[in-house]
């Protein structure tokens, strides 16, 4: 379809995990809140839940797992093919535990979206929760957040910031309060971006 003649953004969403975020856009989507429809799921795991989450909402959903020893090259122009396949507006990494190349994101410049639950230079990596929360034990922070940043490049959950938010850690909070706390955070920021975005890209592709 020719861009300019639909109102529903396409977003192709990647995942590794448990698939809460997932989860949260498939129901704004559904609701009406985004102005958007989930096109794809597409998973480096074959056990993440988030397979199921888009097998329960009707969402076509590929799991295309790394060969032994595959160069991450060839995985992403793997990869690349299906996601491209899909004809995505946006890309959104919803907890996709990869690095991407830079030949995969040359594929869709400005259009790849990560969410990660810190403030934008603090934590990049995995288990930036809990990391944080080891931190605020040791008495050195009182706080983290989440941030929604554009992927331009390899670097490791850093990028053009989209959003941020913070999220205050509390002397008694357990590992599973604070995640439950960021999660939620996660799930407005995630989707109240994606709909800046989606209103952007509608903005820019209606004729003047
Ligand atoms: C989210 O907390 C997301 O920010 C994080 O993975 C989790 C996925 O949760 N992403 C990163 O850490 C990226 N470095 P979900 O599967 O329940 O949406």
């Amino acid at each position: 379809m020719e861009a300019g003649t639909r109102n529903s953004t396409r977003l192709v969403v990647l995942v590794s995990g448990n698939g809460t975020n997932l989860q949260a856009i498939l129901d704004a989507c559904a609701t009406g809140d985004l102005p958007a429809q989930v096109v794809a799921v597409v998973s480096n795991k074959s056990t993440a839940y988030a397979l199921q989450r888009a097998a329960d909402a009707g969402v076509p959903s590929v799991h295309i797992g790394p060969h032994d020893g595959e160069l991450r090259a060839d995985y992403d122009a793997r990869l690349t093919d299906i996601v491209a396949g899909f004809g995505p507006d946006l890309v959104v990494l919803a907890g996709w535990m990869r690095i991407l190349t830079k030949d995969f994101l040359g594929w869709f410049p400005d259009r790849v979206v990560n969410l990660h639950p810190a403030r934008p230079g603090e934590l990049p990596g995995t288990r930036a929760v809990e990391r944080a929360w080891h931190e605020a034990l040791a008495g050195e922070r009182t706080s983290t957040g989440v941030m929604v940043h554009l992927v331009p490049d390899e670097g490791v959950d850093d990028g053009p910031v989209l959003a941020t938010q913070d999220v205050p850690i509390f002397p008694d909070d357990t590992l599973e309060a604070l995640e439950a706390r960021v999660h939620e955070v996660e799930h407005h920021l995630l989707v109240n971006t994606i709909n800046t975005l989606c209103q952007q890209l509608s903005l820019k592709e209606t004729p003047a």
